[in-house]
């Protein structure tokens, strides 16, 4: 597979305000001590994703489930935003930027980014079990069985687990389109639908991948794979688009 150099990619067509796109997973976050999800054997922190991720594992077992969550959760409260978080929020002071993430952490927001949709859900949050659209901020870190929502069913992680529909993604298909470069940061491009959109942008708009390990991608030659871990990638390309 051929990449093209950041040197040698055109960025002509970028200036202040051009709509920057980043597309980010775990790797964006691994920095900041919260482990990625492949290259473990199919283990989740020692679970079998099906045991605590699925619609069925909620129905089976809520309280392993809940308590896992609440594992993770304590976990995202602890870490903060690293370098890579905090570079692409200073963007936002001279470009269009908006963040469309994999992650159900919530280092974006807290590094201060403005536009950022969250594919996946957030963990931060409780959803009723019986109404989607009932969201509610979860207090500390723990949410507990006997916890419920103003129908009075039991209240359930903000997660999108496997199996169930991805209600954003029609919204991340339209602000893709409105790309005129998109960044795709720390993320192994496995997960359907999020993986495909990559294929949403059109030919003649330039694409750069952060990663420290190449994508498994079709040949897009055009492209730019900086082979770095995010902090370090974003210093690079923070520097270039500060030039501009
Ligand atoms: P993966 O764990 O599949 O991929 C992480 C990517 O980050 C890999 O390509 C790594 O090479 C890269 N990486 C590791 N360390 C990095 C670093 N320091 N800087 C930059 N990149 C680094 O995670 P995702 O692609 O995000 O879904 O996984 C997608 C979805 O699968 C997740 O959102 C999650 C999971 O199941 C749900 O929770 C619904």
């Amino acid at each position: 597979m051929k990449f093209t150099s950041l040197d040698a990619l055109d960025l002509g067509g970028i200036s202040s305000k051009s709509r920057i796109t980043v597309l980010t997973g775990a790797g964006i976050s691994q920095e900041s001590g919260i482990a990625t999800f492949r290259g473990a054997k199919g283990l989740w922190e020692n679970h079998a994703i099906e045991d605590v991720a699925t619609p069925q594992a909620w129905v089976k077992n809520p309280e392993l489930v809940l308590r896992f969550y609440n594992e993770r959760r304590a976990q995202v409260i602890n870490a903060r935003p690293n370098l890579a978080h905090k570079l692409l929020a200073q963007l936002d002071n001279d470009y269009d930027v908006q963040i469309i993430t994999q992650n159900v952490d919530d280092l974006h927001e807290r590094a201060g980014s403005h536009n950022i949709l969250h594919l996946h859900g957030e963990i931060v949050k409780a959803r009723s079990s019986v109404n989607e659209n009932l969201i509610y901020p979860i207090s500390g870190s723990v949410l507990n069985l006997g916890d419920k929502c103003a129908h009075g069913a039991q209240l359930r992680p903000h997660i999108v687990w496997f199996g169930e529909m991805v209600p954003e993604f029609e919204k991340a298909i339209a602000l893709t389109h409105q790309s005129d470069l998109l960044l795709i940061i720390g993320t192994s491009l496995q997960v359907y639908p999020a993986a495909s959109l990559v294929k949403e942008v059109g030919l003649e708009i330039p694409v750069i991948i952060v990663d420290p390990e190449m994508p498994r991608l079709n040949s897009w030659t055009h492209w730019c794979f900086i082979p770095k871990k995010a902090t370090e990638g974003m210093e690079i390309l923070s520097a270039k688009l500060m030039r501009q």
